[in-house]
């Protein structure tokens, strides 16, 4: 697996990252049954043998329990801490918490912001955690709170470096302008189904409706100030190649079948042609594969050492944006 800098630290990442939202198992309340804890064990362990060191969390993933379960990989690999980079994230309530009236809503404050981080690292036995992310933008925010609670972790050596996930330009540059600490990454849904942040550079000052969607250049915004393009549901759960939850769109059966015909041309699995796609993009994306079968992320990590060309990337990102180029 090739390495690339995390920008603004001194930290080097594989370029695909694994997302471990589903490896404790459920989101309810259960408790974790001893199958889930082999199966995210197994999960992890290839992770590792592909040469994935960058881990995705989130205090939030099946209620804590996938934090939770990380962390029985310590006992198998004493040492392991140092070599990988742990990423978490803050920022989003479930519904109920503190009380049965409260709604699922973002929370930027000072105090949940520590209490969040503290329990990741309760959860991820760990004194530190390699990155904090905010998970998504709060209605409320106030940087200076956020400013506030980023010092005093990083600090206290609780948190090494900061990032967003599905900010926009505008408000990352809000953030930043209070924080002392440079927002290192950001998180995004990118797939090739997914695509309204590439669309956006493409169809600015167009008059046809599909082509006039109002962006803000947020992938050049983070582009031009270092800061790193995670992209989340890389593989749009399966259905880049193919595995359809639900009946799918004309576009969805096109970038299918299109996916399948270039794997077979390049002998690769359908999973390595999406993945490819995402790393072709000069930015540096780093796709956060999220499936917890083994076989599924020995796919999508072949994505590593495919090469498109510039007409198969624009043959299939025309088919997932469903129009032609202006
Ligand atoms: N920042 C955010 O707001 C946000 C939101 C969502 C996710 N994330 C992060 O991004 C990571 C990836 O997200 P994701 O899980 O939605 O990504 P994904 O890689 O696009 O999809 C993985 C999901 O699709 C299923 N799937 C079905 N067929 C598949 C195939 N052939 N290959 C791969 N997966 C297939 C997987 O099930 P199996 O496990 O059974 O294979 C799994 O549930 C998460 O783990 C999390 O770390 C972040």
């Amino acid at each position: 697996m090739k390495t690339q800098p995390l920008v603004n630290t001194p930290l080097e990442v594989s370029r695909i990252a694994y997302g471990c939202m589903q490896i404790g198992g459920s989101w309810d309340r259960s408790l974790m049954t001893d199958q889930t804890k082999r199966d995210a064990l197994a999960a992890i362990r290839t992770a590792l043998d592909l040469g994935i060191n960058f881990f995705d969390h989130a205090d939030i993933y099946c209620r804590g329990k996938s934090e939770e379960v990380f962390a029985l990989i310590w006992q198998e690999s004493p040492g392991l801490r140092e070599k990988i980079v742990l990423q978490t994230k803050c920022g989003i309530r479930f519904p109920g918490d503190p009380d049965e009236s409260a709604p699922l809503r973002y929370d930027f404050s000072y105090d949940h912001i520590s209490h969040s981080v503290e329990g990741s690292l309760r959860r991820l036995k760990t004194d530190y955690l390699d990155l904090l992310l905010l998970h998504r933008p709060d209605a409320l925010v106030e940087p200076e709170e956020v400013a506030r609670a980023f010092d005093a972790l990083h600090q206290s050596g609780k948190v090494r470096f900061f990032g967003v996930s599905n900010h926009t330009a505008a408000q990352i540059a809000l953030l930043q302008k209070y924080l002392k600490q440079p927002l290192v990454a950001n998180q995004l849904e990118l797939n090739l189904l997914h695509t309204h942040l590439l669309d956006e550079g493409i169809a600015a000052n167009q008059d046809r409706p599909a082509w006039s969607i109002r962006g803000e250049g947020t992938l050049e915004y983070c582009r031009l100030h270092d800061i790193t393009l995670q992209a989340w549901a890389p593989l749009a759960g399966g259905a880049v190649v193919g595995n359809f939850a639900e009946k799918p769109t004309e576009a969805a059966t096109k970038v299918a079948a299109l996916v399948a015909d270039l794997a077979r041309e390049k002998n690769v699995s359908r999973e390595a042609i999406a993945i490819a796609w995402l790393l072709r993009h000069p930015a540096r994306i780093q796709p956060i594969v999220g499936t917890t079968r083994p076989d599924r992320i020995q796919a999508a990590c072949e994505g590593d050492a495919v090469e498109l060309t510039r007409e198969e990337w624009y043959c299939l990102f025309i088919a997932g944006r469903g129009d032609r180029l202006p």
